[in-house]
């Protein structure tokens, strides 16, 4: 395997760790938190430089009809993606900033739903790219396809989308995805808004394996979704591909 696909993978790897860590920000402390989020912004630059070849190549060739449609929403995602890791570390300093109980609500509404939409579209990329990641896995553990290796995937796959899809409805994922951002449209002008404290108070310390099976199981539904659909969409290509072929 070579280097730079290993160095890939373990920014990858940390990036996907220290994602889910932010959403619990008394997980470790708020200093960690913050600290944290703008290490995962210079690594979203690191990745983005690893690459800088397909990211230059689409930009200039994104109308051209030859390009995949799969290779399009790629990049419209990652764009998309790219432009909410920016509004979660602005707002994140100007929940800090913020004078009136106006602001600091709406840099938190911002926040935080900038990172629930995130989830989904982290969750979305990862499954374009799964092929990729089990290549570099299998090449580095020498695994090799057999029915036994097929069967447990699958039984790995099941489990995830269920408790995945059970954690989507208990934590009102979509809910609160779009109450963030009905109030962020709702507040774009400054408003007298009377309010109280923003001041939580001390909450029970969660830890990391309530964390990662909480989020990472919602970003897992959005790439078992995006993986199995990229590949239904490849076969009925194919299938397409080979009756003309067969009628020509
Ligand atoms: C990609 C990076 C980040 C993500 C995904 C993220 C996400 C989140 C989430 C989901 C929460 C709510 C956590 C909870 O309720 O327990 C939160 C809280 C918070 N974040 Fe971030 N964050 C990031 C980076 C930052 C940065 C760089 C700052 C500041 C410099 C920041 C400042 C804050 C603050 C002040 C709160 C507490 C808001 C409150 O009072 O509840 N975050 N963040």
């Amino acid at each position: 395997m070579n280097k730079k696909n290993i160095t890939k993978i373990i920014l990858d790897i940390a990036m996907a760790v220290l994602f889910i860590t932010f959403f619990k920000k008394n997980l470790i402390s708020m200093k960690f938190h913050m600290i944290s989020g703008i290490v995962f912004g210079i690594f979203i630059l690191v990745h983005m430089f690893l690459n800088r070849k397909w990211i230059a190549n689409i930009s200039m060739r994104l109308f051209d009809k030859k390009i995949k449609f799969r290779t399009k929403l790629s990049y419209i995602t990652s764009l998309i993606l790219f432009i909410s890791i920016i509004a979660i570390l602005f707002s994140g300093v100007y929940i800090i900033k913020a004078k009136t109980y106006d602001r600091v609500m709406f840099w938190k509404m911002v926040h935080f739903g900038a990172s629930y939409l995130s989830i989904a579209l982290i969750g979305i990329h990862i499954g374009l790219y799964w092929n990729w990641v089990m290549n570099i896995f299998k090449k580095a553990f020498k695994i090799k396809s057999s029915n036994v290796t097929k069967l447990i995937s699958s039984l790995i796959v099941l489990v995830t989308l269920a408790l995945g899809s059970y954690t989507i409805y208990t934590q009102n994922y979509f809910t609160k995805t779009y109450a963030c951002i009905e109030y962020v449209a709702q507040h774009i002008v400054p408003q007298d808004l009377e309010g109280g404290s923003s001041y939580y108070g001390e909450s029970e310390k969660p830890s990391f394996i309530d964390v990662a099976s909480t989020y990472g199981s919602i970003i897992s539904v959005f790439s078992i979704v995006t993986y199995y659909s990229d590949k239904a969409l490849k076969k009925s290509k194919k299938a397409d591909f080979k009756s003309t072929k067969i009628s020509a």
